[in-house]
Formats: C-alpha cells, structure tokens, sequence
C-alpha cells in the first residue's frame, strides 16, 4: 500500500467521524470486547474502506469503532489481521498507517499469547517491555517512503518507558495482576513445539503469539508512542502435560475479560488525563 492508498483511506474514515482519534486500539483474539465498551460508536466494517484488507478469521469481528472511551476520542481495530492468514505484513500493518494519519499518537496493542516464562499462569495478563521479531520477515522490507518514516528505524524502546510506567500503576490501584515481559512474534498458524518453547526462553522470550510485532514495528516507523498488552491464555507447549487448543485460547480470555477491560479502559483514561 502506497502513501496515496493509505491517504484514500484515511480520508473516507474522516467523513464518517470528525474527530481526531488521539488514541488507537489493536484488539487481540476475545479482547474485541472492549471495542463494545465505546460511547457513541461509529462503526465502520473493513470491508467498506478503500484499499482496506478483509477479515477472514471467526472471532474477529472485522471493524473499525471509533467513540469516546473514558472521555477520550479513540479508534480500536475490533479483529486484526494475521500473517498467517496469508496477508502480506503490507497489508497486515496498513491499519497501523491510517490511524497515524487520522492523528492517532499512541497505540496500544493488545494480543492473546501463550506463557513460556514458568512463573505465570494462563488468565495473567503481561504488559510487553520488549519483542523478538520470529517472523524471518520484517514489513519495511522494500523500497522506504519518507513520508511514512526513516529507512532504519530504532526499536531501542518500542514500549513506552512512561506509558508501561502509568499501565503498572494503574494495574496497581485496580488491584489486577500484571506480569512484565518479551513477546515473540511468530508466524503461526501452528503452535510451537516444546523445543520451540524451550529456545524461546533461551532466546529471552516470555511470551509468544502470533501477530503485534509488524504492527509495532509500522508504528515505531511511524513515530507513534506504543503500548502492548497480552492476555496470557495458556501456557505455551510443553510446560503442562496438555495439548494446546483455539478454544482454550478463547475460554482464558473470556475469563480475564473484566481485567483486562478495567485495565485498558483506566489506562486510556489516564493517557487522556496527561495529554
Ligand atoms: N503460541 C502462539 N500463539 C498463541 C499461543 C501460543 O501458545 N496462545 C495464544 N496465541
């Protein structure tokens, strides 16, 4: 998607809402959800937006509510796209571009990722510090345009020190668990074996999913502020005698869905209020 397709976007959302969405949202598998908690929305299904990409997935819903959430304008993505749903990582961050150019300046992504660090447990939440890009692809390969950001962009702090900072008082004040720690970005769609799972920890990863990495990356490319929260709804393979399976992903994060809510939604707040 060329700067023009992503202007042609940008500027149809633009007549459906006129306020500026200072605050975007990626809502991972069974974090939707939130997107439900938006006052006044205005919902606009992907499929109805220039050069968007398509939906595919069951569980995601596939639009773009914009509305108030704790007083502030927000844009969530309710249903993202995935790599391994065969969309190019063009196409997978391309929503990433639009919200910047609808004047988003902090995005806060959100994921459902299998535990591989041993001391947390499935229905913790984690608030990312870190990621290790496992895709073996990364979306700015290709010839660089300026208008979107530099050819080499720094990743030394894509998770906001100050924002991490505010999520974890806040966690603290609702009294909601909150693990720290670095999200591996794989590919999918097949869970990783145990062996996966035991060079992961080596490697330094505490969690691993299937999707935020591109995203983060476009939005670091993007000068965006970043923010990243995953629902731990399982334990990675291997670690429990068990077989991994989507509903279990699903059944977790249906569980820790008022957490995460209340969480989200006082951060937001909180971004609102220091702006
Ligand atoms: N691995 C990869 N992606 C995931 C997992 C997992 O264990 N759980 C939820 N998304």
């Amino acid at each position: 998607m060329n700067y023009e397709n992503i202007m042609e976007a940008a500027s149809y959302l633009k007549t459906k809402f006129t306020a500026t969405p200072k605050i975007g949202l990626i809502l991972g598998s069974g974090l939707g959800v939130l997107a439900d908690e938006i006052e006044n929305p205005v919902k606009i299904p992907y499929n109805e937006i220039p050069n968007f990409p398509v939906s595919t997935v069951e569980g995601h819903a596939g639009q773009l509510v914009f509305g108030l959430l704790k007083g502030a304008n927000v844009v969530a993505m309710q249903g993202r796209f995935h790599f391994y749903e065969g969309y190019s990582l063009d196409k997978v961050t391309a929503p990433v571009r639009v919200m910047k150019e609808l004047g988003v300046e902090t995005l806060i992504v959100t994921n459902a990722a299998g535990g591989i660090n041993e001391s947390f447990q499935a229905g913790d939440l984690m608030l990312l510090t870190d990621h290790i890009n496992n895709m073996g692809t990364n979306p700015l390969i290709g010839p660089n345009d300026d208008k979107f950001g530099v050819r080499f962009p720094d990743m030394s702090e894509s998770y906001d020190i100050k924002l991490r900072n505010m999520a974890k008082k806040c966690a603290k004040e609702l009294n909601i668990k909150l693990q720290e720690g670095v999200y591996v970005g794989n590919t999918g769609p097949s869970y990783e074996t145990p062996a996966e799972v035991r060079a992961l920890r080596t490697l330094g990863g505490d969690a691993v999913g299937m999707s935020t990495v591109p995203e983060v990356i476009i939005a670091k490319h993007a000068g965006l502020k970043v923010l990243g929260i995953s629902c731990i709804s399982n334990m990675a393979a291997g670690i429990l005698d068990q077989p991994l399976s989507h509903d279990e992903v699903i059944e977790t994060t249906d569980r820790v869905r008022a957490n995460f809510l209340n969480l989200v939604k006082n951060i937001v707040e909180n971004i609102q209020k220091s702006n």
